[in-house]
């Protein structure tokens, strides 16, 4: 593949390196990142299958912006930044880890192979992690973690050790994960996929390369017959044009599912206070459900004092042909949620703002319902957020996601600080 200068509106730098379906470049004018160009190819066997596929590079381009657009959105930690062209994409400069992270839900494939005797589509939960050296001469043979901790592989001054492996393997089944219930949307299953890791100059590790229809096996309707991945390509034996025109096929359609995936966004998230005293805790649950991607209304309403209004402002919300999710907000006797939760099908999360020399006494007008009352209670307006998302997230892959994301960072965080504690201790 020749060299440009230019790819949409950036100059090139250096070739950096080039691989079997990409040139990577360096920009002169955005230091600390790269430009990757696809090419119109198709490979397979480590690069031993190889054929020219005129529109792949678009294809795939498209198909990697999409998911890595979710994956970012969301809140994992990746090198993508932008779209740069129909076949070309801008990255944070990463040195990569050469080690292949893949995840399977499903045993089929290579996993048969190595491990005799599993039946076909055994289920794996969690999903399977498994890695693999990258070394095309000798077909990317599979490393334990021992292998990959004693390579003290260092790239940009960190060195992946233990915690970055774990982190590694973490980050592949959360993104595993997601992917799969986005897929789930189209109907379609995801049977495993590939990831690769790099450290961009800064040092974060990031989830680098590319994640497209070249990463993953797809069945339609959880249907192996009705495959529409690389594999089959792989399995081709004697490729006539026909057959890489049906590849082609199965990749733009899967290009153009990726358009449908988005989950409908109709929620809300009702926080009612019995009165504006309460409008710093009520603010508070609200920063936290926007954190998690929730649509959120706050209002005004005191059961005690004004229970037609209260009861007329939950007829009003429940005329909308949206999921709603009361958080109820009232302090010393909550009167607000219980009254709400008897009045609604709707759930009912109380979040009262108890303080430490009250909460023995007013929780247990929270708790102590009356029966046929279902709402629950929670005291930080964290723990109400999240609740709200849990509930959200039932059918909204992006709000899952971005609590299943929170909690990976929290881990990470601990990692870092018992890391660095032990340190100053030795
Ligand atoms: N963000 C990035 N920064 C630097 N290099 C990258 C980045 N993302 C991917 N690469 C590297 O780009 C090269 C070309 O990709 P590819 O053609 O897929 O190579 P390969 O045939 O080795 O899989 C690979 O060596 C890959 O590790
Ligand atoms: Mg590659």
């Amino acid at each position: 593949m020749s060299k440009p200068t230019k790819v949409g509106d950036y100059e090139l730098g250096n070739l950096i390196i080039e691989g079997k379906t990409k040139q990577v470049y360096d920009l002169p004018s955005l230091p600390g990142n790269v430009l990757l160009l696809n090419k119109d190819r198709i490979t397979a066997g480590d690069g031993v299958k190889a054929h020219d596929l005129v529109g792949k590079s678009e294809i795939s381009n498209q198909t990697n912006g999409k998911i890595f657009e979710i994956l970012n959105s969301v809140g994992v930690q990746t090198s993508f930044v932008k779209l740069a062209a129909k076949n070309a994409f801008i990255s944070k400069k990463c040195e990569m880890i050469p080690i292949e992270c893949v995840t399977r839900r499903l045993a089929t494939g290579s996993f048969l192979k190595r491990n005799p005797g599993v039946t076909e589509g055994y289920r794996f939960y969690p999903p399977k992690f498994e890695t693999f050296f990258k070394d095309d001469a000798n077909h990317d043979p599979q490393w334990s973690d021992e292998q990959i901790i004693c390579a003290k592989f260092t790239f940009n001054g960190r060195l992946i050790g233990r915690q970055e492996l774990e982190q590694m393997k973490r980050t592949s089944i959360l993104i595993f994960e997601i992917l799969e219930k986005a897929w789930q949307l189209r109907n379609c299953a995801l049977i495993d996929m590939k990831i690769e890791f790099g450290v961009d100059t800064e040092g974060n590790l990031l989830v680098a390369d590319v994640i497209d229809s070249d990463s993953w096996r797809l069945w339609p309707s959880g249907d192996k017959r009705l495959m529409v991945d690389k594999q089959v390509y792989r399995n081709l034996t004697t490729v006539t044009q026909s057959d890489l025109d049906t590849v082609k096929r199965n990749f733009q359609w899967i290009r153009d599912q990726l358009d449908h995936i988005v989950p409908t966004d109709n929620h809300l998230v009702v926080i009612i206070m019995g009165s504006p005293s309460d409008e710093g805790h009520c603010r508070k649950i609200a920063d936290c459900c926007k954190q998690y991607g929730l649509n959120v209304d706050i209002r005004v309403s005191s059961a005690h004092k004004g229970t037609d209004s209260t009861i007329e402002i939950v007829r009003y919300y429940e005329s909308l042909p949206k999921k709603i999710i009361f958080v109820a907000v009232a302090g010393r006797s909550n009167g607000l949620g219980p009254v709400i939760s008897g009045n609604t099908s709707y759930p009912v999360i109380n979040c009262p703002p108890v303080k430490p020399e009250n909460v023995n006494l007013d929780i247990w007008s929270s708790l102590n319902v009356p029966s046929g009352l279902g709402c629950s209670t929670v005291i930080y307006p964290e723990s109400a957020a999240i609740q709200a998302a849990q509930i959200v997230g039932l059918d909204n892959y992006l709000i899952w996601a971005r609590l299943r994301v929170k909690q990976l960072v929290n881990f990470i965080s601990l990692q870092d600080a018992d890391k660095k504690l032990y340190n100053l201790t030795l």
